[in-house]
């Protein structure tokens, strides 16, 4: 048993069993007209993965599921230490608590392959590193990782697996009955499986404020629009820079990040570290096994602003409760005001960065310093990215 108790993996699945009804589950990512039999495997697959996700059996002592840090009804994110200093997420030996925070799993599907571009920049996979190459990839990390679900190995996941009847019947109609011959072709289905639930419109379902307002379903108040000019302005800040990905036709389907990687110089989470003990520095993208550019130090992958209002606390190391405060963050590399040199949340000054070598100053240092309506209307701006289930 957890600290936590498993109310939240009950409301969890509640909470899903009364949606499934309502989100249609269909491939977001997938080719423009499957065929009718492609896209009948990738709703079983989704199918499947749905049952997976929430399920604590594919954890050691059966406590821990995938929706535990990234619950459905809390943005797909871990709420289990909301108001603690616990801003990463407990694993299932109810003791382990890694240092980083748990993105929110909705829109994650939209990440390209992790890649080099032409023009040398690191771009997209999964994790804040993007050490995943796609969501196949990471779901494969947690079940096996000690300090989440604790598996031993793929021989016992697929033993945990086969535990259920079900299970059996349809991970053979997926994929062949001699899926349980070998270990490491059932844990790659089942990664298969879950990466396909996560495809599903079940955690992209583009229906919030801003996408009604794109389609002319909803009006914006004048201080949500206020909030979208400045966001896309690059007069007035440097935000869509970096948060947008320009998807057309007409950029529908925005996911509010270009998933590139940069420095933005957060500072350590010091009160999480005073628990998980941790005192190396994290080094982000340069975690990446194939990234050996000490150029790439400290750097994270742009994460979403879908559902930034429901899914604190923020960044990397969850080192920001609320989200006004990650825009005054932003707001202090261009006020001089000694005020705005103050992290409201401390009351102190805020934080050197946890590594300052390789800080966006070039992005960062650009705009006018920003008033408090300006600050306030990019917050109502960023609550029109919320879903609508959490309106
Ligand atoms: C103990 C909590 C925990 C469990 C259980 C867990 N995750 Fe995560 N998840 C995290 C954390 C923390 C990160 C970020 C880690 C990093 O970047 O190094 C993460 C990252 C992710 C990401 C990357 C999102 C992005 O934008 O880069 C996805 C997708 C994801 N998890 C899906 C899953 C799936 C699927 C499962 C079940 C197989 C799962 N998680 C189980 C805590 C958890
Ligand atoms: C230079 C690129 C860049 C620019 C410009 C930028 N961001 Fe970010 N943003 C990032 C990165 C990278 C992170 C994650 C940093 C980390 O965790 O270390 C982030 C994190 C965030 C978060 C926290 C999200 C979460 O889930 O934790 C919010 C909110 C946010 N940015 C909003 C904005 C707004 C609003 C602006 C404009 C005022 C802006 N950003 C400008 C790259 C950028």
């Amino acid at each position: 048993m957890n600290i936590f108790g498993d109310v939240t993996l009950r409301t969890a699945s509640v909470f899903l069993l009364a949606s499934v009804a309502l989100f249609n589950i269909s491939a977001v990512n997938a080719v423009p007209t499957p065929s009718l039999e492609s896209s009948q495997v990738e709703s079983q697959k989704a199918t499947l993965g749905q049952q997976l996700f929430f399920d604590v059996n594919l954890s050691q002592n059966r406590t821990q599921s995938c929706a535990s840090c990234h619950a459905p009804d809390k943005g797909f994110s871990d709420h289990r230490g909301s108001g603690t200093a616990l801003a990463a997420s407990l694993g299932d030996d109810g003791k382990s608590l890694g240092d980083r925070n748990a993105p929110s799993a909705s829109y994650a599907a939209f990440s390209p392959h992790f890649q080099k571009t032409s023009e040398g920049v690191f771009k997209g996979g999964q994790f804040w590193d993007g050490r995943a190459d796609s969501l196949a990839e990471q779901a494969g990390g947690p079940p096996l990782n000690p300090g989440e679900m604790g598996l031993a190995n793929k021989a016992s996941t697929a033993a945990r697996i086969q535990e259920n009847s079900q299970y059996q019947v349809a991970f053979k109609g997926i994929y062949g009955d001699a899926i349980f011959e070998d270990a490491d072709k059932a844990y790659a289905a089942m990664s298969d499986a879950i990466a396909a639930f996560e495809e599903s419109e079940f955690f992209s379902p583009f229906d919030a404020k801003y996408d009604r307002y794109l389609r002319g379903e909803y009006q914006l108040t004048p201080q949500e629009d206020l909030g979208r000019t400045l966001f896309f302005s690059q007069q007035f800040t440097n935000c869509n820079l970096c948060h947008q990905l320009r998807t057309l036709p007409e950029q529908q389907k925005e996911t509010f990040s270009n998933y590139e990687f940069h420095n933005i110089g957060v500072p350590v989470n010091t009160a999480l570290r005073a628990i998980n003990g941790t005192t190396q520095l994290d080094q982000g993208l340069l975690n990446h096994p194939d990234v050996d550019d000490v150029a790439q130090r400290g750097k994270f992958k742009t994460p979403t602003l879908r559902n930034v209002a429901v899914t604190g606390p923020y960044m990397h190391n969850g080192v920001f409760t609320d989200l006004r405060t990650v825009i005054l963050f932003y707001n202090k590399y261009n006020s001089r005001s000694v005020k705005r040199q103050i992290n409201p949340e401390t009351g102190e000054q805020w934080r050197e960065p946890e590594i300052a070598q390789t800080l966006s100053r070039k992005e960062l240092e650009t705009g006018p310093a920003l008033d408090d309506k300006r600050i306030d209307a990019l917050v109502a701006f960023l609550k029109t990215l919320t879903d609508k289930r959490y309106e």
